[in-house]
């Protein structure tokens, strides 16, 4: 190795400095002091010298950001303070609705609830039980960004983790993601930050980066993504942090939690000086917030960003209003979701007129025809819409499309935009009214719409399209997990003839595979195992897999508790389907139907002779369970006569889902679920403010519903 002298130690770090500096400069303030082709040399040669130097190497380093070795997953982790959501007001009268709800709410709450405790965090603490005087309340109002949230945390100034937003309570681990984006700071850019800061924000794309990541999608023939809030979240979940780095997530922070009195920043009194503090520590905070004195103000705001933000480089879709005066934050707390002391107020779904050139119709998985309108390009909430739903075939009648119409298309933030109206009196005189078609446009044969349906069907079992479905919902992250198996990968197997059911993956060969367009040796036999690997995947998974209707993750998860083996599912009536709890008859009816099918009948067949699980393993269930579902780590602890629930029946319910129950109330427990004459439990659970569930939220959180 070669010798480190005193120069070249002293020489990395100005360069490192330097980098930081214009690195500060370019993505934060948006005011760059170097040119690109400087930087970038500079940051080689700051590279090359870490190389030579490991020992040179610190974790706030500008080459800390290039990205890592790529995951296998990401590990599931608690935060330390919950990510909360806003409650959402679509106008100005539900805003004022807010304020006299608050208002009221301040003068009721003498004493304080203690209703979340995290850690050493005092969200809720009711230190401050008076009546806070309202002479004169000022509400930040800052841009509601259309992102992604992300929770960081720094200890002793260091970037050491940052995570997603997941349930809010438990997020997934994206430290090495994280560190990509330029516009967050790997070390806290004051002397002797505090211990522990917790920094919230919204991880976004602008939109101009999300339409060139789509036109290169649209080249190499992956599928696009919605919007610049889909891409930024699945950009955010990448695996490989290479591509994340590519990828140039930008992050606006907008809240940030101190450990109690422990730093000179513990003193501060209001949320303006927390943005403030923000910016100070080396944060991009939106320019466009306002310090507002009277709702008047705040809508005043929310109107002009309403006319204005078709201007801005990204996309937002509301305005979040905030009570500034920290104490009656603190006073008011928290609902089960939502502060009390903040509230979205959204804009409405943007609509825009355009012209519809042609109707295609998809077929889906299970069969189900959906036709879609192919329009002339307009832009439309910073984006350009080509396609829009037309749903079902009622409501193509509804709508009576003509190809050729003028229509009205929404866009709510959602995956796919849609038509609203039809303006009839611009209609070309030739326009032929859409038909749905009779026959199926992948396979030919005749489609069926059942009269109390609004949907289409093909109901041939060998249909590609269908086919093509059922195999990316086999391989999908919540059913088989099959890397490598996407939906281009799907479509040239099914176009090849190599695959005619699902249980066909498992007899592909390397040879089979390399036949295919742009498929190397390594590749395929990296898949081949994938798909050999997914045979092992845990019985409930695999039945959730098959994509019997109605039977999502957490149904199938209650079938495979009653129903150990295929064979005892495959033969039950569905009087014994609908006895286990959760399962309503419509879903009964359903799996009973889809076991009576022979094409379906053969596929259990193929699968086992495949060696795909279809029965429950104890060991490998088990762990399955605890990794899949969020309320692994939750303790609970039930108390009283719930309405509805047998304890037993409360209690598998929680441990299917991965939670734990005990039977006494101490400080780890995380919930108490509480029905009628709960006793002691209840009090000790008050006494150390444990949160309190009915059986209705215990429910609503594990989301059975019959
Ligand atoms: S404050 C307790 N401020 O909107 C604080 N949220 O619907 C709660 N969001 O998940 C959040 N911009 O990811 C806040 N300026 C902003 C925001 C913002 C975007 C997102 C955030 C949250 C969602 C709530």
């Amino acid at each position: 190795m070669a010798k480190l002298t005193p120069e070249i130690e002293q020489y990395t770090q100005q360069l490192r400095g330097k980098l930081q500096e214009a690195g500060y400069a370019y993505y934060v303030l948006d005011n760059p002091i170097m040119e690109d082709a400087v930087y970038d040399r500079l940051l080689r040669e700051l590279q090359e010298l870490e190389t030579q130097y490991p020992q040179l190497i610190v974790p706030d380093s500008p080459t800390q950001r290039v990205g890592a070795k790529p995951a296998t997953k990401f590990v599931s982790v608690k935060h330390n303070i919950p990510l909360y959501s806003l409650e959402n007001a679509f106008n100005i009268q539900e805003l004022k609705s807010w304020q006299e709800r608050w208002k009221s709410q301040n003068s009721k709450f003498k004493i304080q609830k203690l209703e979340v405790k995290t850690q050493n965090y005092d969200l809720n603490n009711g230190s401050h039980s008076d009546e806070i005087d309202l002479g004169n309340i000022d509400y930040v109002c800052e841009l509601k960004i259309d992102g992604s949230a992300l929770a960081l945390t720094y200890e002793n100034g260091l970037l050491i983790r940052g995570a997603t937003r997941g349930d809010g309570i438990m997020g997934e681990d994206i430290t090495q993601n994280v560190k990509t984006i330029n516009s967050i700071p790997l070390k806290l850019k004051i002397d002797n930050p505090p211990a522990i800061v917790e920094v919230r924000g919204e991880a976004f794309l602008s939109v101009n980066v999300f339409e060139n990541i789509n036109t290169e999608r649209e080249k190499i023939g992956e599928t696009l993504f919605a919007n610049p809030r889909n891409a930024a979240a699945g950009t955010l979940r990448q695996l490989d942090s290479k591509i994340v780095a590519q990828r140039r997530l930008d992050f606006f922070a907008y809240t940030l939690y101190l450990e109690e009195n422990k730093s000179e920043f513990s003193e501060f009194s209001t949320q303006w000086e927390y943005l403030e503090l923000l910016q100070k520590l080396g944060f991009k905070v939106n320019p466009n917030r306002k310090l507002c004195s009277s709702l008047d103000e705040v809508a005043a705001y929310y109107q002009f960003w309403d006319k204005e933000r078709k201007n801005l480089p990204y996309l937002t879709d509301g305005v979040v209003v905030k009570l500034n005066y920290l104490p009656l934050q603190k006073k008011l707390g928290f609902t089960q979701k939502f502060p009390r002391w903040a509230i979205a107020l959204k804009y409405p779904a943007e609509e825009i007129p355009t012209i519809v050139q042609a109707v295609t119709v998809q077929v889906g998985r299970t069969g189900a025809l959906t036709p879609v309108a192919e329009l002339k390009p307009v832009q439309l909430a910073g984006t350009t819409v080509q396609r829009a739903s037309l749903h079902n075939s009622d409501r193509l009648a509804e709508l009576d499309l003509h190809i050729g119409d003028t229509v009205i298309v929404r866009k709510a933030g959602e995956i796919i935009p849609e038509v609203v109206r039809v303006l009839p009196e611009l209609r070309p005189t030739d326009a032929k009214r859409f038909q749905m078609p009779t026959h199926c446009p992948e396979c030919s044969q005749p489609v069926i719409k059942p009269r109390d349906e609004a949907v289409t069907r093909c109901i041939n079992a060998s249909c590609p399209a269908i086919l093509r479905g059922s195999l990316a919902h086999w391989a999908s992250r919540g059913a088989l997990d099959i890397n490598g198996l996407g939906e281009k990968l799907v479509q040239q197997l099914v176009n090849g003839g190599l695959v005619k059911s699902v249980a066909d993956l498992y007899n592909l060969t390397v040879e089979d595979l390399t036949t295919l367009e742009r498929m190397g040796e390594k590749s395929a036999s990296k898949l081949v195992e994938a798909i050999a690997t997914s045979k092992a995947q845990p019985w409930g998974r695999v039945l959730y897999g098959l994509g019997i209707r109605h039977v999502g993750s957490v149904n199938a998860e209650l079938l495979t508790q009653k129903f150990p083996t295929v064979a005892q599912l495959g033969q039950a009536k569905v009087t014994d389907i609908e006895s286990v709890y959760g399962i309503g008859s419509e879903i009964a009816q359903s799996v009973e139907q889809w076991f009576r099918v022979p094409a379906n009948q053969n596929l259990v067949a193929g699968l086992e002779t495949a060696g795909v699980t279809l029965e429950t393993k104890d060991s490998t269930d088990n762990v399955e369970k605890v990794e899949s579902s969020f309320l692994v780590g939750k303790t609970f602890v039930l108390t009283g006569t719930l309405p509805t629930l047998k304890r037993d029946e409360a209690k598998s319910l929680i441990q299917n889902s991965g939670g734990k129950v005990t039977s006494s109330v101490s400080s780890k427990t995380d919930f108490v679920v509480v029905g009628e004459d709960a006793g002691s439990k209840l009090e000790k659970a008050k006494k150390l403010g444990v949160k309190q569930l009915s059986e209705a939220e215990l429910l609503e959180m594990l989301e059975v519903r019959s």
